[in-house]
């Protein structure tokens, strides 16, 4: 077996859920499945139970999390009508500034021109600022970004026409970056088979024109990110499924699956899960830190034996080629190919000053 050596991985995009909706995740639990995917990293978003929009929420999520961590994180700060230029002083704490523009899970959604421009404006010009933006709301963000003198990156890219959006206003120097998820390039609405409950995610999968616009444009998209959004199978079974998948487990054994197919390169993996969002989103170097993996083994994901709580996987009895079989963080082994090693608390806020 030949083993490849890679970075440790950076996910700016995960659902931690911690501290109000633990059964469906926590701190203990996101980080153990990060570590088992070879992501060494995580920036937490704010849609949480309370929502991370003050000084007082922002705190509670960092102690959960110098508490329960196991692997690196920075926390987002959530864009709302209640706190326009309350935010700039916390902008030093915290991974970036999330903008909710289309409806998605939790009740962040901000709906008019006018807020958007305003947190544009107040938020630091050198700070991450992110925005869940579809369709119009995109051509909005990224000019309101864009006449606010500041960059914008916009999360979890789903469809052709938004795609080539970015790719246009890219070639006209604004300053957007983009980053997609592996749902949206693996799985189409048509074909994913998953059951009603389970197919809901938040960009919706789009068709197989979509999907396909989305590989054609590798060269504009800066990072892939999970968008690991754990519920429950009772709640994906339940009367008001919510949307979202669990993906942290999973991502890199996908993408190194399409490197097998020919449709991706090793430099092209670590370009968007390492170099991208490091420089992005402004991180620290992990010293000593990489990450073991077997490019050849075969195995299929069972939902069951994740660590995340969700218990499922969209991807679940895939045939996958490429696995991690080991994680060094800082100098210690934190995963061995089976189990987490790293205790709850081992991480590290990559905001806090050495
Ligand atoms: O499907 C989604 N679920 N999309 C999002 O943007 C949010 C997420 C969640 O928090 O469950
Ligand atoms: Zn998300």
């Amino acid at each position: 077996m030949s083993v490849l050596c890679l970075p440790g991985l950076i996910d700016p995009h995960v659902h931690v859920r911690d501290l109000g909706q633990a059964h469906k995740e926590d701190w203990d639990s996101a980080t153990a499945a990060a570590l088992a995917g070879g992501i060494t990293t995580v920036l937490a978003m704010p849609n949480t139970q309370p929502p991370i929009v003050d000084a007082a929420a922002l705190t509670a999520y960092e102690q959960a999390a110098q508490a329960r961590a196991r692997c690196d994180y920075g926390l987002y700060l959530g864009a709302g009508p209640g706190n326009v230029g309350g935010l700039a002083a916390l902008a030093p704490r915290a991974a970036g500034l999330k903008l909710y523009l289309d409806a998605t899970f939790g009740d962040l959604k901000m709906d008019t021109l006018d807020l958007l421009a305003a947190h544009c404006a107040a938020w630091p010009a050198d700070a991450p600022l992110l925005a869940h933006a579809e369709g119009n709301n995109l051509a909005a963000a990224i000019l309101a970004a864009h006449l606010a003198g500041r960059a914008i990156h916009i999360v979890h890219v789903s469809r052709r026409d938004e795609i080539e959006l970015i790719r246009a206003a890219k070639a006209r120097g604004f300053a957007v970056t983009c980053e997609v998820c592996p749902h949206h390039l693996f799985l189409t609405l048509a074909g994913s088979g998953l059951p009603a409950g389970y197919v809901e995610v938040r960009p919706r999968l789009a068709a197989a024109a979509d999907a396909a616009a989305l590989w054609a444009n590798l060269d504009v998209i800066d990072c892939f990110a999970t968008d690991h959004a754990p519920h429950t199978r009772a709640e994906k079974e339940g009367p008001n499924p919510p949307p979202g998948y669990p993906g942290l487990e999973t991502a890199l054994a996908l993408w190194l699956t399409a490197v097998h197919q020919g449709r991706l390169t090793l430099e092209d993996i670590i370009a968007r899960m390492h170099t991208g969002p490091r420089r992005l989103f402004n991180l620290p170097e992990q010293p000593d830190t990489w990450i073991e993996v077997d490019p050849e083994q075969e195995w299929t994901p069972r939902g069951a034996g994740l660590f995340s709580r969700a218990g499922w996987t969209p991807f679940e009895g895939w045939p996958l080629r490429g696995r991690v079989t080991g994680v060094t963080l800082r100098g210690q082994r934190v995963y061995d190919g089976q189990a987490v090693l790293a205790p709850p608390g081992a991480g590290r806020n990559v905001r806090s000053r050495p």
